[in-house]
């Protein structure tokens, strides 16, 4: 029997913005907006908008200028900076380690985590995004979809509570975005994970129940139900 999902994430009033050489660039100013654990989402918007920038805080990997993110975890409140053991975060310059062939890499969550047969779940995982014949080779002896496939891998080996992914299919033709949109989309609603994903693809981002938009400087929110902006305090 499965049990109710309270999990959230919880961005009250967050601003980000950075100062280089004298200049300040505001990304987004007193966003607040919730992720719901077993939900999807897709963050759209221009190059340059603050969509990985958005994703980095949603996962807890950086902290706003000002604001607070929570996590909220079956109603204690906790950082954000919790959620990174229960978040598989999928980056858009991938960062595996280039030291580790492909099965090493995606065993690599699971041996932190002290799961055992780490490399035989790793396998399964390379089977599913189709790289069953690429176990051994080194990230650099990769190409850019077959190490964009190794981190998602890496990403959901561990079925996470909560998926990051940025731009998770930029480098890869039709078919391969197709399957890759179908196993995120699939792990989501099998384990009840949320899905976060940024992307420029139209077609993935409609396959989301929740989209939000960036433009100039905002970020709207529109969901399949209804169509609402989210609370921005503008
Ligand atoms: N650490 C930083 N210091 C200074 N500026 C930064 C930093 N990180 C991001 N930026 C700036 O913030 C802006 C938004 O960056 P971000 O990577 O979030 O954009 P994006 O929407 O993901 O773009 P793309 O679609 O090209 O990936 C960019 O103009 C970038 O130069
Ligand atoms: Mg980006």
């Amino acid at each position: 029997m499965s049990m109710p999902i309270h999990n959230r994430i919880e961005l009250q009033n967050v601003s980000q913005s950075f100062t280089l050489n004298d200049n300040q660039v505001h990304l987004f100013q007193e966003l607040t907006l919730s992720i719901i654990q077993g939900q999807s989402y897709a963050i759209t918007g221009p190059s340059g908008s603050g969509k990985s920038s958005l994703l980095m805080l949603m996962a807890g990997l950086e902290n706003p200028t000002s604001g607070q993110g929570i996590y909220v975890n079956n109603q204690k409140n906790s950082a954000l900076s919790e959620l990174r053991e229960e978040a598989g975060f999928i980056f858009q310059q991938f960062h595996l380690l280039p030291e580790l062939t492909a099965l090493h890499n995606v065993a690599l969550p699971l041996k932190l985590r002290g799961v055992k047969n780490a490399e035989a779940k790793a396998k399964v995982w390379l089977q599913r995004v189709g790289l069953e014949h690429r176990l051994q080779h080194k990230p650099q002896q990769l190409s850019g979809g077959e190490q964009q496939r190794v981190a998602i891998a890496r990403a959901l080996v561990f079925q996470p509570k909560f998926i990051f992914a940025d731009e998770p299919t930029g480098n890869l033709d039709t078919k391969s975005a197709q399957e890759v949109a179908d196993i995120l989309f699939s792990c989501c609603q099998e384990h009840g994970a949320g899905l976060v994903m940024v992307t420029h693809s139209q077609e993935l981002a409609e396959r989301a129940q929740h989209i939000y938009v960036f433009s100039n400087g905002k970020c709207h929110l529109n969901t399949k139900v209804n169509k609402e902006v989210c609370d921005d305090n503008q």
